[in-house]
Formats: structure tokens, C-alpha cells, sequence
């Protein structure tokens, strides 16, 4: 009950904080979902389970106590600027002091490492994320 709860705050707290990203993202706001082909799916795909951001973030489960699932950070990525979620993705400790960061950190009691991502990749990862996010991916 204590966690339902807790949960139900974190999750008002972050849609307060999503829409400000939105308001302050012009680069992605309203952007018409990019067209990619199931090979290019799966290539980065291949990317987020490489690097182990499967190990975390699961795709069956809604959650974990590892981290928030797929379909979760995807949202949270596409309510932010570009640059911040490349930014998180190669070094999400830069990160740990942001109030909506620290609230994820509390509710799964867990730092995001990192993961040695470079730019490149965390581009892919960013795209990734966003074809879930999009519900491009199946
Ligand atoms: C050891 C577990 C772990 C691994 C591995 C991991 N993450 Fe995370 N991730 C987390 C946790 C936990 C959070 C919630 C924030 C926190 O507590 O640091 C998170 C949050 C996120 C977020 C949301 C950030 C926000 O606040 O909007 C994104 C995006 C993300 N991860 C992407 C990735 C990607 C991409 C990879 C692979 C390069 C990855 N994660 C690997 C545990 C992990």
C-alpha cells in the first residue's frame, strides 16, 4: 500500500515534469513518428542489449526492481530534449541530483551505472527508444 502510494506520487510528480519537458523541447515536440524498417528495428534492438539496458529496463514486465521497463524510460526519454537523454545515457550520474531523477533513483532504490555508451551509440539508443515509444516496435 505504502509503495502504491508512493508510486502514485512519483508518477504525478514526473507528468508535472514531463510536460515541462515538452514546453521546453521544440526539437521533438509534435515530431511525426520516423519510418523504420524491421531490420533497422532490430539492428538497435541489438544496441540496447548489447550495452545490457535489457539487463535493467525489461520488455515483458511492466517493471522491475532493477529498473523502470522499456515502454517506461522510452516515455520518459521522448518527454525530454534529445540532448538531455543523450546526455543521461552516457553519463547518467551527471544526472543523480535532478529532483525527477533523484524520485526514480528512491522509487527503485537503484543508480542507473554507466554503461560506457559513446556518442554513436547513445544516438542509436535515443532512436531505439523512441520507435518504442512511437509503438514502432512489436
Ligand atoms: C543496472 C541497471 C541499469 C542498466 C544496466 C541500465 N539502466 Fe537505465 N535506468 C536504471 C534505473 C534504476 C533508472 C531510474 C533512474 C535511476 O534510478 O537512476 C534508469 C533510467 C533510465 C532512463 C530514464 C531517465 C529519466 O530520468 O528520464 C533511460 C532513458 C534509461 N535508463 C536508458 C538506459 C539505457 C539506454 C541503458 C543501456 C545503455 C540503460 N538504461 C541501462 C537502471 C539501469
Amino acid at each position: 500500500m505504502r509503495k502504491f502510494v508512493l508510486g502514485a506520487l512519483v508518477f504525478a510528480f514526473l507528468s508535472t515534469l514531463s510536460l515541462n519537458g515538452f514546453a521546453k523541447d521544440n526539437a521533438t515536440k509534435g515530431k511525426a513518428p520516423k519510418k523504420l524498417t524491421k531490420e533497422q528495428i532490430a539492428k538497435l534492438r541489438d544496441v540496447f542489449d548489447n550495452y545490457g539496458c535489457s539487463g535493467c529496463h525489461m520488455y515483458m514486465h511492466k517493471d522491475s526492481t532493477s529498473g523502470p521497463a522499456v515502454a517506461v524510460i522510452a516515455a520518459l526519454a521522448k518527454a525530454k530534449p534529445k540532448k538531455w537523454v543523450i546526455s543521461w545515457i552516457m553519463d547518467p550520474k551527471k544526472h543523480y541530483n535532478e529532483p525527477d531523477v533523484k524520485a526514480l533513483i528512491h522509487q527503485y532504490v537503484q543508480y542507473m551505472p554507466n554503461n560506457g555508451v559513446n556518442k554513436k551509440d547513445a544516438e542509436k539508443l535515443y532512436e531505439y527508444l523512441m520507435a518504442v515509444a512511437d509503438g514502432l516496435v512489436k
